[in-house]
């Protein structure tokens, strides 16, 4: 059976001390994972973070990946860059950077690819607006942004990582029911079979006010192979009881 994955998206928050704090406590009670762990800093802090991670159970990650390999992209970091930070893991078309920097669905597709170029895990995200939702639209957003991933990364889909990330239940405190998650895991699951032969081995996160208190039984879906945490990962205990919880 796939490990679950536990991944915390500190977003635009930390400081090199509040790093060093929340690490410490979060290495300290870590102890040996039942599942993969990792955090995505913000880019400035991914030199701490591979200092403080050495000989650690956890990964690093990032939060975003420029959709070019190099040259005159003014503020862009690429993945081969983060590669040489011991970054594993990149968030791709997160719906914050899809709604405030406008990426598009074939941007998103490009970073996916970029990471894979440079042996980085893309967590391709994808969810629908409460509008979209209201409308009955969920599945046909969802399936649109991972065919363009799909389309994009061909027999390197088995590959990446996705998380379902619906946008009205993301810093609101609303989580999307443990049913409604899995209604969604299970459209993305059969998407991804259609395309790749071990899809079974794709792991598909939820994200969305995952806490302490709600992980368990969102991660008891059958399709809920792990959660990608904002809030929540900011506080080490809160982050070691959803890891405790996919354990
Ligand atoms: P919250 O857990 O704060 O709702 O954020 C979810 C998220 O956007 C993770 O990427």
């Amino acid at each position: 059976m796939k490990k679950k994955l536990i991944a915390g998206n500190w977003k635009m928050n930390g400081s090199l001390a509040a790093n060093q704090a929340l690490m410490q406590e979060l290495l300290a009670g870590l102890g040996a994972p039942g599942c993969e762990v990792a955090v995505c800093a913000p880019a400035v802090y991914l030199a701490q973070l591979q200092e403080l991670l050495k000989g650690s159970a956890l990964l690093a990650g990032a939060q975003d990946v420029s959709a070019h390999a190099a040259g005159a992209f003014t503020g862009e970091i690429s993945a081969p860059m983060l590669r040489d930070f011991d970054v594993r893991f990149a968030i791709v078309g997160h719906s914050e950077r899809r709604q405030y920097h406008n990426e598009t669905d074939a941007t998103v597709a490009a970073k996916a690819q970029q990471a894979l170029a440079a042996g980085i895990t893309p967590i391709v995200c994808v969810g629908e607006t409460l509008q979209e939702r209201e409308d009955d639209k969920t599945e046909e957003v969802v399936k649109r942004q991972l065919a363009a991933v799909i389309h994009a990364n061909g027999h390197c889909i088995s590959e990446i990582v996705v998380a379902y990330e619906p946008v009205w239940a993301i810093g609101t405190g609303k989580t999307a029911s443990p049913e409604q998650a899995q209604q969604v895991h299970a459209v993305l699951r059969k998407q991804l079979k259609a395309a790749s032969a071990s899809a079974d081995r794709i792991r598909i996160l939820y994200g969305g006010s995952m806490n302490a208190a709600n992980a368990a039984t969102l991660l008891a879906q059958p399709d809920i192979d792990g959660g990608l945490i904002g809030g929540a990962s900011l506080k080490a205990p809160d982050f070691l009881t959803i890891i405790a919880a996919a354990a």
